[in-house]
């Protein structure tokens, strides 16, 4: 149930960015039970806990992370069960493998979450989004730990979401969630996600990256303003704009997260400059 624990575990070989100093210590519990324990006794210590989920939607620094870094991908939150047509997974599913359980139950409405790299945590931690469709648009409760280590569950009414935010989960931690789409017919679900295929793929860059840097501001979308900029192939050591898309930081093999960094505030500093537009970053730091 405790699962492992190791010393100094590199975080480069668990973000999609593929940069990233250690975790102190890098836990991997296998039961809720055992995460609510580990969750209380660092409350208890003041020892700090950092829960990682696959690390798509982060940038960690060289330095690494001190404390405990809890990555919840084994045993108990892996499980995803279909019941009276919804969908009950832990935070450690894949987005993709909820979006093919939805489409073998033939249940509509979460074909964009195909081509999303993270887990169901980090999608509920930010409330991800993408090709139209948002995560709380389709969750019917969520049941997490609080820092004491007890256990709630909530609906999204009562869980302060917005845009690429939830604020309950800045201070708890999701270890299930309960999802509804739509009746939906194989065929039809099974178009619409290689159409999601597809846009990714012809819009998206392939190389290493953590998605989408910036929010998208008010006035128009980031990639666009970047692209508009001029900005597209800026780069710092091995941290370049992406060509195909403004909103991409792609890794071409050896970035630093500094280089990373350095490349995020040039951004910063052209649009507020150019603009007047203050890019705020999506991605976690
Ligand atoms: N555009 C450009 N140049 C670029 C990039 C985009 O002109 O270099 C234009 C596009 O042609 C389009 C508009 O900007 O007219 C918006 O671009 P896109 O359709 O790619 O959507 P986005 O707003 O840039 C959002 C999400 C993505 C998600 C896509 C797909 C945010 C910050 N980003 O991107 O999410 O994959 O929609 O629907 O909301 C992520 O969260 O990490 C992420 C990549």
């Amino acid at each position: 149930g405790h699962g492992t624990i190791k010393l100094y575990e590199p975080l480069s070989k668990h973000t999609t960015m593929r940069v990233g100093g250690p975790a102190q210590f890098w836990a991997e519990p296998e039961t809720e039970e055992a995460f609510a324990r580990l969750v209380r006794f660092c409350t208890l210590n003041e020892i700090p806990l950092f829960v990682m989920g696959r690390g798509s939607n982060l940038l960690v620094r060289d330095g690494g992370i001190r404390g405990v870094v809890v990555h919840l991908a084994r045993g108990e939150f892996k499980t995803i069960e279909v019941k009276d047509g919804k969908i009950q997974a832990g935070v450690g599913v894949k987005q993709k493998e909820l979006a093919y359980a939805a489409r073998d139950a033939e249940i509509g409405g979460f074909e964009w979450l195909e081509g999303i790299p993270g887990n169901i945590g980090g999608a509920l931690r930010m409330n991800a989004g993408a090709m139209g469709g948002e995560t709380f648009r389709q969750v019917v409760s969520v049941r997490f730990v609080d820092p004491h280590g007890n256990f709630h569950m909530k609906t999204p009414a009562e869980m302060d979401v917005r845009y690429r935010h939830c604020g309950t989960l800045e201070k708890n931690f999701a270890v299930s969630a309960t999802f509804v789409g739509h009746p939906g017919n194989a065929e039809e679900i099974e178009k619409l996600l290689e159409a999601s295929t597809h846009k990714r793929r012809t819009s998206q860059p392939r190389e290493s990256s953590a998605g989408c840097i910036f929010k998208n501001p008010e006035q128009c979308p980031a990639g666009k303003l970047v692209d508009e900029l001029g900005l597209k192939g800026t780069r710092v050591g091995g941290a370049k704009v992406s060509e195909v898309h403004g909103n991409f930081i792609v890794n071409d093999g050896g970035a630093t997260a500094a280089d990373v960094l350095a490349v995020i505030d040039k951004v910063k500093e052209v649009a507020l400059r150019e603009r007047g537009i203050q890019l705020e970053t999506e991605v976690q730091i």
